[in-house]
């Protein structure tokens, strides 16, 4: 038998291995760090992002050095009012203008960071920046899906790093999952709950039961939502990440405006109340997926099976469930937007781009891909899918018999019809669930249904997005 000695080693033995290996592991990485000695950054836009990316930067500052093995350095900060804010606690070393010029054009500045949101100005600071030759980092959706390509051009004539974690939810690292830790993996959908004010919207909706209106008023109370929430509740912002997401799982670069967007105002308490007789819930889900050779990329409210992993998802918390051909499914979930999460998402990528320029090595290509295919979107005819259809009507015999007929003329197959017990005759709610079904017939169907006379308001469509874990035979079933 071996006996093995657990001996207590010396305090002060202890602290000099630390310190011994320490020095070491300095030494190695910090002569290749850059011609300079540090990596120098200036950031534009010291709003709510930025903001969360200086705090990270200057909090974060020792374990980013320890990471990287030589010194991220603020060289310059810039916003229009930058002179009236206390920016006291970034140091005296680091320059503030109210000229983003001045940040891309500084002799010092190797990684341009643009926090701006605005798009003409955003736009011009990155074709400047690349054009320049500086490494650029941006967290502005619109800008990526609307220029992505003609910053990837840019980029790769100047043979410098772009950096776009920041523009899809926030502070979880999704972009980085589906660009290296999967790629090896051929995607055939992905799905998302890609924004945080409409999914608070909706959950509180189905918990609370509160209207669209009350739980907006509340998301607005709480700084989830804007005053004028359009933006977020039509699904514009969605429409904007999906089209990142799609360019990233399936290398093929999508017009915006050829995604079809579809917002949540419509949604009613008394949905979800179907919903949940229906074992499902209601979410505003961003997908995209292969459809054969064609693409099919939108955004709109669907019913998601309670035991999906889409069906947990609350608040203001975003998720990515990616779907491939042989590991399955993976969700990414976190928190999609707010100063210090996507704060956070921005300094990654820095550190990221500066651990390249480090190494010496290639740059950073956002997309993951390097050769591109044009895309060939969907067509109604192409997507089967199972639909949930909201009627209300002023009741009178014979109105089930008009609206099934129209079904059948269509050949599409009625799975349930639902009604909740009311006393309001003049403004009846009832539900049809349908078999899955072309969606060129429903659409059909339903230009005839939303013209008939006993409608008190337009009908209320809605497919079925069931995972393929939840087993059903609906058309959106892998
Ligand atoms: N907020 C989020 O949670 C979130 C999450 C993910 C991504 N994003 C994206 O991040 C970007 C920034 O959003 P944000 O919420 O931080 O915006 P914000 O709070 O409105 O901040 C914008 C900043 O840009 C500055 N700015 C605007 N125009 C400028 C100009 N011409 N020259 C110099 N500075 C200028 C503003 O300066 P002044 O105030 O001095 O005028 C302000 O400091 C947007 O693209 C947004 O879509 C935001």
């Amino acid at each position: 038998m071996v006996v093995v000695s657990l001996g207590v080693v010396p305090a002060r033995l202890e602290q000099k291995r630390q310190k011994e290996t320490f020095i070491r592991t300095d030494h190695s990485v910090s002569p290749n760090c850059s011609r300079h000695s540090a990596v120098r950054v200036g950031v534009i836009g010291v709003g709510t992002v930025g903001t969360g990316t200086l705090k990270a930067f200057v909090e974060h500052q020792r374990e980013v050095k320890r990471r990287l093995g030589c010194e991220l350095q603020l060289r310059v900060v810039c916003s229009r009012s930058i002179h009236r804010r206390d920016l006291s606690w970034l140091g005296r070393k680091v320059e503030r203008t109210t000229d983003w010029r001045a940040v891309v054009g500084h002799p010092e500045v190797d990684i341009v960071v643009e926090l701006v949101g605005e798009i003409a100005t955003a736009r011009a600071i990155a074709r400047a920046a690349l054009q320049g030759g500086k490494h650029f980092v941006t967290a502005n959706k619109q800008l990526v899906a609307e220029y992505g390509m003609e910053l990837v051009e840019l980029s790769h004539k100047a043979g410098v790093s772009l950096g776009i974690e920041a523009c899809v939810a926030g502070g979880a690292p999704v972009l980085h999952a589906i660009r290296e830790g999967l790629a090896g993996e051929q995607f055939t959908a992905v799905w998302g709950i890609l924004n945080g004010t409409t999914n608070f919207i909706l959950t509180e909706m189905e918990r609370g039961g509160r209207t669209f209106q009350q739980a907006l008023a509340e998301a607005q109370q709480r700084g989830y939502a804007e005053p004028d929430p359009t933006f977020d509740v039509e699904g514009y912002d969605a429409r904007y990440k999906i089209a990142i997401l799609a360019m990233l799982c399936f290398g093929q670069p999508v017009p915006v405006q050829s995604i079809p967007v579809e917002g949540i105002r419509r949604i009613g308490v008394v949905d979800f109340a179907y919903a949940r007789r229906l074992d499902h819930t209601i979410r505003l889900i961003a997908a995209a997926r292969r459809l054969g050779q064609r693409l099919e990329v939108f955004v709109r409210p669907m019913l998601v099976a309670r035991d999906s992993p889409l069906a947990a998802v609350s608040g203001t918390t975003n998720a990515i469930l990616l779907e491939g051909n042989k590991g399955g499914q993976t969700l990414i979930t976190g928190r999609g937007a707010g100063g210090e999460p996507t704060g956070v998402a921005v300094l990654s990528d820095i550190v990221q781009i500066a651990r390249a320029i480090a190494a010496g090595s290639s740059r950073l290509t956002p997309f993951g891909y390097t050769h591109w295919r044009a895309v060939r979107l969907a067509a109604p005819r192409d997507r089967r899918a199972a639909f949930y259809v909201r009627l209300v009507v002023r009741d009178r015999p014979g109105i089930l018999a008009t609206v099934s007929s129209i079904f059948a003329r269509h050949r599409i197959n009625i799975d349930s019809v639902l009604q909740e017990p009311s006393t309001e005759k003049q403004r009846l709610p009832f539900v049809l669930t349908l078999e899955p079904s072309s969606e060129d017939l429903v659409l059909r169907s339903a230009k005839e249904i939303n013209r008939l006379p006993f409608l008190t308001e337009p009908p209320l469509w809605m497919p079925f997005a069931e995972s393929s874990q939840a087993g059903d035979s609906s058309g959106y079933r892998q």
